[in-house]
Order: C-alpha cells, then structure tokens, then sequence
C-alpha cells in the first residue's frame, strides 16, 4: 500500500511517500480503505520528529491521526460495523500505533464512528481531533448561553469549530484572529473580533466569563486582566505552570486556569454529529491534497497559516 511515514528519527530526514507491506487486521480489528485524513500539529510534530522519545517509537512510523474510509474487513463477531461501512475517527499516535496516512489502516472498533449521512469523507476527516477538543475545551470553561467567551486562534483547526460550537450554545464570542481572518470568524458566528498581531490584548475592556485559548499560548499577564472574578481560562496544550500554582491562583485571585485535551468518548461524538445535522456546524477546508502530494500539504499546514482544516485524500 502507499503511505507517508517516516523512515528515520533524525530531523533532517524527510517522511516518505511510498510503499509499505498492507497491513494485516486481527481477529478483532478493522480494516479500513482510507479515503481522507486531516493535518493537526500533533501531526506535523511526529511529522518533525519532535515526538521520536516518547514511549513505544519505532519505524516506520506511518504519520496521521484523524481518518475517515471505508470498512474493507469488520472484527469477526461484531455487528457493530460491517464491509462497505462508511467510517471516521482518531487512531492512538503514541505506543509504536501506526497513523492514518495509509491507503489501509487496521485499528481497533473503538476508535471508529459511522459516518453520518450527508458528511463527506473529507468532512469527516476534519472533525476528530480538532472539533473533540474544541468541545471540551468549551465544557472545560463551563460555556452556556450568555457566556462573554474569548476564542483566541479563532480561525485554525481547533478555533474555527470553537466558534461554530459557542455560537450554537448561544454564547457571546469574541474571536481574536489576525486581521485577515476576521470577516471569517465574524460568518462562523464571532460577535467582535480582536486583531491579535495588533491589539495589546490586556487593554481589552470587557472582561470575560471564560478564555478558550484555541492557540494555546497566551501569556498569564494578558489572560487573567482579561477574566473577571471565579472566570476560567482552558488551552489545549499542557500548562506550564505546575498545579500547585494554578491552585494558589484559583484560591487567591479567583481565576480557574485548566488545560483541555482532546476527549473522545461516544457522547463526545454524538453531540459534534447533532450540530453537523443541525447544520450548526460545518469544517472549514483551506485546502485539499492527494496523498502523494503529503509533503507538501504538511508544509502548508505547518506554515501556510491555513484556516480550519488542510486535508489529505486517497
Ligand atoms: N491537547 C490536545 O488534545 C490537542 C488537540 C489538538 C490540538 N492541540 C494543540 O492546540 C494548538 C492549536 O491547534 P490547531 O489545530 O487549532 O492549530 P492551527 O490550525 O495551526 O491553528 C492555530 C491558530 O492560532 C493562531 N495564532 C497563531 N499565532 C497566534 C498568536 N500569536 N496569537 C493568537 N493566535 C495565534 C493562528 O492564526 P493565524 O493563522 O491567523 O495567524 C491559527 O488560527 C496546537 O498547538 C496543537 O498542538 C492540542
């Protein structure tokens, strides 16, 4: 089958495109005929070779997370997917799992979801990684109607699908994106946006109920002025600060600081699936490539500064 994949561990060897042996599904897994997959950094990270210490590395490594296919062989004994099935979801990229950027993939049941009726596969593709995280980081900041919520990265993977999400609680959004993407922000649902390459985030006179970060890399000083009293600031990416220290905050000064993962369990799904029927919410795809072309579509996602999603197809 063909694949991308990284073939060394050493940053200045580039994936390849090409062929490795067809993987072989056992007795209880899934093969899957993968038909689109979608760029996240986790992905240009193992892409970069930034992640090759963590537990259980070895070559080659096929790159990808998110997939969306079609089942080519069920797990024997389950009637929960069968051949044809038309399937989406996010593979474990830690513990030597291959990823998803493979014209077969074998994987496990419980990382696969039906793919609802009237959702493409490139659709499909887009929503696991970045819309699951969107949507708990929104829980994560206690967002509910009437919430005054701050998106910043308003526009990338993770923003675009937090905006659409918030709106659809009926929460007011603030998007800080850069200045071009701001009529975007303001058509996915934004009721103001910020200009975050000019505004000093800090002079912002509204203070908010909750701070997503979608960026995850805002600075303390311009975060908590923004909070107002017992308001919480959640990021997708791990703090640096130290529990003890977000707890003597939270204690002291009444801000909640939490970071948010990712969480993709069945009702997780279920609720991203409901607002696509509902037509609440929709990927936004800056940009779709063949396989072939996955060197270059991981150079445009990585610094093209695409919005919403770039995704690779079969
Ligand atoms: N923990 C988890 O489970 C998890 C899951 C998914 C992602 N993540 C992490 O979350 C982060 C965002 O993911 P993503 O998929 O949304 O990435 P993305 O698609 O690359 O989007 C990043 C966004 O950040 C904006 N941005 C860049 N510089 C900024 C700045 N100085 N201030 C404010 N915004 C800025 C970009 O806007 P412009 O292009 O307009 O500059 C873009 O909209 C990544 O670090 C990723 O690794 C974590």
């Amino acid at each position: 089958m063909k694949a991308y994949y990284k073939s060394s561990f050493n940053k200045s060897v580039n994936s390849i495109y090409g062929d490795l042996p067809d993987p072989v599904a056992g007795e209880k897994q899934l093969l899957i005929e993968v038909k689109a997959v979608s760029i996240n950094p986790v992905d240009y990270k193992i892409n970069n070779a930034d992640t090759r210490f963590l537990p259980g590395a070895k070559l080659p490594k096929i790159v990808g997370t998110d997939f969306a296919g079609i089942v080519k062989k069920a797990a024997e004994g389950s009637f929960e997917f069968k051949e044809g099935d038309r399937v989406y979801g996010a593979v474990p990229i830690f513990l030597g799992k291959p990823g998803s950027m493979a014209e077969l993939l074998v994987t496990d049941p419980k990382n696969a979801r039906h793919i609802p009726a009237a959702m493409s596969f490139e659709e499909a593709a887009s929503f696991p990684v970045a819309a699951l995280t969107a949507l708990n980081g929104l829980r994560r900041c206690g967002v509910t109607k009437g919430s005054r919520l701050l998106i910043n990265g308003a526009t990338g993977g993770i923003g675009h699908f937090a905006i659409q999400i918030a709106k659809a609680k009926d929460a007011f959004v603030t998007a800080s994106c850069s200045q071009k993407n701001s009529d975007l922000a303001k058509e996915l649902g934004a009721y103001v946006t910020i200009d975050y390459t000019a505004a000093d985030m800090a002079n912002i006179a509204v203070p908010f109920d909750a701070i997503f970060d979608a960026w995850g890399q805002m600075k303390y000083k311009d975060y908590s002025q923004l909070l107002k009293k017992d308001g919480t600031y959640a990021s997708p990416l791990i703090l640096l600060a130290p529990p003890f220290v977000t707890n003597l905050i939270w204690l002291f000064i009444r801000k909640k600081i939490t970071s948010s993962n990712m969480r993709k369990r069945p009702e997780d799904y279920a609720e991203i699936e409901k607002l696509f029927r509902e037509k609440k919410l929709k990927p936004l795809i800056e940009h779709i490539f063949p396989l072939e072309k996955a060197a270059e579509a991981f150079e445009f996602a990585e610094k093209g500064r695409p919005r919403g999603k770039v995704i690779i197809t079969f």
